[in-house]
């Protein structure tokens, strides 16, 4: 029985050291990837990369509970690892075999008080365990949206984010806005979670533990964070070639900051006369198959919604800053910047490339 308790801790370890491992990794990982070409790329996560992404420093309700649950267990069965290999340590050295000891040892059959202690004590510490993480589970995924609640719709894609907000008329991509979340009005917000093709994970580490995104399934999961910022997550489910390249950005309002993104996000997209000639040709070319942009032909829904491009920080889920440069190079070879990834290359001449990409900057 303690060894069950002491491997279900080893485990849980394991576990944690996995995560702390990806938390640190990634965001090194992401400064490495960045080449020379785009040395500005992912610059918010070079100035604080583990804060951003940290377990060990939840800001949300549900990654708050988890945590305190997982140092409650890593305790305890710290606590057993040190009481078992001590005695055996212990009984190793002082029992060991001496050059006098030419007789069989004293032999002893049984002893009812220490058989009573090695099963009563196991069983309690599971018993503990067991109703601490029933009702962690509880408390983390059977919430009941409160009728204020934020609800949001996350699709998981090969390989980006799209998100949408049935309520408000919002959609957008990879970069999630939400209202930080106080005592005095809690605002939590429900993500309901799809795939259109294969299985992958929702992880935004300091706001709350992983959610598998599954096709013909709705997963939910909740967020509640107390602190306004920039949080990052990442897919966490292996989802083919571009898995690791499929980041997410959350960033947590302050109340009247949030509904002004919103406020922002309704208006149709801008209408600049000076970019016609790229409008135009955008409209006559495939891309319009794929993506969205309001109040155009373009109604396609394989690839982000480009209505307000120019208002996400990235492009390429997380891949390259949103800049005009990285935005003419991902058009002019997709494949460059993110092997593997679905979108084909338009094989859109210097100057159509030029108008193109001048239309997509004024998309604020
Ligand atoms: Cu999507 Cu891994």
């Amino acid at each position: 029985m303690l060894f069950t308790v002491g491997s279900l801790g080893a485990v849980k370890m394991f576990d944690n050291c996995e995560r702390i491992l990806y938390c640190r990794l990634t965001p090194w990982l992401q400064t490495r990837r960045t080449g020379p070409a785009t040395s500005s790329i992912n610059a918010g996560n070079m100035d604080r990369p583990v804060h951003l992404s940290n377990i060990f420093d939840p800001v949300s309700t549900p990654a708050q509970a988890i945590l305190e649950l997982s140092w409650l267990v890593l305790w305890i069965c710290a606590g057993i690892f040190v009481i078992v290999s001590g005695l055996l340590v212990y009984t190793i050295i002082r029992f060991r075999r001496r050059r006098a000891d030419d007789d069989e040892p004293p032999q002893v059959y049984g002893s009812n008080q220490i058989e009573l202690a090695w099963t009563v004590i196991p069983l309690l510490t599971v018993f503990v365990l067991f109703l601490v993480t029933t009702r962690t589970i509880t408390a983390v995924q059977h919430t009941v949206p409160s009728a204020e609640a934020l609800l949001v719709t996350v699709v998981g894609h090969q390989w980006w984010w799209e998100i949408r907000y049935p309520a408000l008329g919002i959609v957008t991509a990879n970069e999630l806005h939400v209202p930080v979340s106080d005592q005095t009005q809690p605002l939590p917000t429900f993500l309901k979670l799809q795939s259109v093709d294969v299985v992958h994970s929702f992880w935004v580490p300091r706001l709350a533990g992983k959610t598998d995104v599954i096709p013909n399934r709705d997963n939910q999961m909740w967020i509640e964070p107390h602190e306004p910022g920039l949080y990052l997550g990442q897919c966490a489910e292996y989802c083919g070639t571009q898995h690791a390249n499929m980041l997410l950005r959350v960033t947590v309002h302050p109340r009247d900051d949030f509904d002004r993104w919103v406020a922002a996000q309704q208006q149709p997209p801008v209408h600049d006369p000076s970019v016609q000639a790229g409008r135009d040709l955008f409209q006559a070319t495939a891309c319009v198959n794929c993506h969205t942009v309001q109040e155009t032909v373009a109604n396609g829904t394989f690839g982000p919604d480009l209505s307000h491009l120019m208002s996400r920080a990235t492009l390429a889920a997380g891949v390259v800053d949103n800049t005009p440069q990285n935005l003419r190079a991902w058009m002019r070879n997709p494949q460059q910047l993110k092997p593997g990834n679905l979108m084909p290359d338009m094989k859109l001449t210097p100057q159509e490339l030029e108008h193109i990409v001048a239309y997509l900057v004024t998309l604020q």
